[in-house]
């Protein structure tokens, strides 16, 4: 696709601005597994990233035309923002994406809330960005890349406005069942909007499956299952898995010490004596990732096995998120009830076994975390594909470190040297616990070094350039159908 203009669209920004008590601003990389994949690309690209603009000093950070040069330090793309109102936050982002969408794909067993008003919301803020796609076009034929469950409508919309541009659109989140999916009131919408890309990614071919059923069940299409396309509406959408992935080597790790000195100082920084085994687990707080269930895996291993207790510390980094929503200020809460919990039964004078740090880390500190660990725990309820799981590796260059992988983790399914474990079990993910922390350094080696390879093979530019690549062959294929 040589000279193709690249435009990217996401809810959220890859560089936040924000104002501080001081009066200075500050530059935020916000935790999102979208915005560490697709950040390399766009940079490769030299792309336009279409965000919305969310930190309080984003507004005074843009030119005239809602643009600016990232990164800051070394600018490589465009950044361009979109404004959004309190309401149009509250219904399109809070409300539809985030306590409809989201409960809803990933069957977290959180009631999903399907709302008209926020339904209406989240047309109008699809629209808008379809409008900035069309401004920031600069021909008829943008290669667009929709990113995620804010913009279902969105492909359809660009679609209309602009029917030569190549629409890929990809899903980072699960698709479920069709039944699941029947719940939401407006299914038919959803999938007419998403049924404008010329291609549609998810992160495995369960979910394509999921979602092509879903069509079949509520739209009068056509299937063509080899080819894995569907025709609707007098046009084609490839429906195709693509695992996302991160870049190799990880520029997190440029300016970062030996995985020594990170180990030396994570412990100094958390008190923690040199035989305890450090398990950690990072990511955004959010109930959907397991967090209260793995705390319940170490109540278990201290219960049956208590010559571990002192000898063992949960470090959990969990970054603020959604914070306005009812079901997140839940989560928060009963994480720090059942840390300290854990801490009075467990905990003795200089020794906490749960360390509860619901901070913002920025991408290095999380790496040095990584570097420093035993174990990394990622025991997601059900996540798309999970990026923790390939940065903890990637950040491993000493072979050393073991990984607790969740089965319902799209990750499991390429990282097969991890300990897969099923977070509903206690028992067993207790058992996991304790042959992580158990064993021998020639073992991690054997299996670090394995999942090493898989994700250098299958780093994020491979997973943009199949979808490139497909793309460059649709736009073959139309150039020889209008021959
Ligand atoms: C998940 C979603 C992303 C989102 C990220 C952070 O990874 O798939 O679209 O950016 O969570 O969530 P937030 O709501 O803070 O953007």
């Amino acid at each position: 696709l040589p000279g193709a203009q690249v435009i990217v669209v996401s809810n959220r920004e890859p560089y936040i601005h924000n104002l501080k008590d001081d009066g200075d601003v500050e530059l935020v990389v916000p935790a999102s597994g979208l915005v560490s994949a697709l950040e390399p690309i766009t940079r490769a690209c030299a792309g336009t990233w279409i965000a919305y603009g969310g930190g309080s000093a984003d507004r005074q950070t843009v030119d005239q035309n809602d643009r600016m040069e990232v990164p800051p330090d070394r600018p490589s793309y465009t950044l361009r923002r979109v404004w959004l109102s309190e309401e149009e936050q509250q219904g399109y982002y809070l409300g539809f994406a985030n306590e409809g969408l989201w409960p809803l794909c990933h069957i977290a067993f959180t009631r999903p809330i399907f709302r008209a008003s926020d339904w209406k919301a989240y047309e109008a803020v699809n629209r808008k960005f379809a409008d900035t796609v069309v401004a920031e076009a600069r021909n008829e034929r943008p290669i667009v890349l929709v990113q995620d469950y804010h913009f279902a409508l969105l492909p359809r919309m660009i679609r209309e406005r602009l029917p030569e541009a190549i629409v890929i659109t990809f899903w980072h989140i699960p698709w479920p069942n069709s039944e699941v999916f029947s719940i939401c009131p407006w299914r038919e919408q959803i999938l007419d909007g998403l049924l404008g890309s010329s291609i549609i990614g998810f992160h495995t071919q369960f979910h394509c499956n999921n979602f092509t059923e879903s069509v079949d069940r509520f739209l009068e299409s056509r299937i063509e299952r080899e080819d894995a396309a569907i025709s609707y509406g007098g046009q084609t959408s490839l429906v195709h898995a693509y695992p996302i992935s991160i870049e190799w080597p990880p520029t997190q790790l440029e300016n970062l010490p030996s995985v020594v000195e990170c180990r030396d100082h994570i412990r100094a920084r958390f008190g923690l004596d040199e035989d305890v085994k450090l398990c950690v687990g990072v990511e955004r707080l959010d109930y959907t990732k397991g967090i209260l269930d793995r705390f319940e895996a170490l109540e278990e291993l201290f219960t049956h096995h208590p010559e571990w207790i002192g000898r063992v510390v949960v470090l959990q980094i969990a970054a603020p998120s959604r914070g306005t929503l009812p079901a997140y200020q839940q989560l928060y809460e009963d994480c720090l009830q059942r840390a300290e919990d854990l801490n009075q039964r467990f905990g003795s004078e200089g020794y906490k076994p749960v360390l509860m740090v619901a901070e913002h880390h920025t991408q290095e500190q999380v790496y040095e975390i990584y570097r420093a660990a035993d174990v990394c725990l990622v025991t997601s309820l059900h996540d798309g594909m999970n990026l923790v799981a390939k940065e903890f590796v990637a950040a491993r260059d000493d072979e050393q470190g073991v990984l607790l992988l969740s089965t319902f983790a799209g990750a499991a399914r390429e990282l097969l040297e991890a300990l897969i474990v099923n977070p509903y079990d206690a028992t067993m993910m207790s058992d996991m616990l304790l042959q992580a922390i158990t064993m021998s350094p020639d073992e991690q080696r054997r299996r670090m070094a394995s999942l090493r390879d898989i994700v250098r093979d299958n780093n994020v530019y491979r997973w943009a350039g199949s979808m490139l690549l497909d793309a460059a062959r649709l736009r073959k294929r139309g150039a020889i159908d209008r021959a």
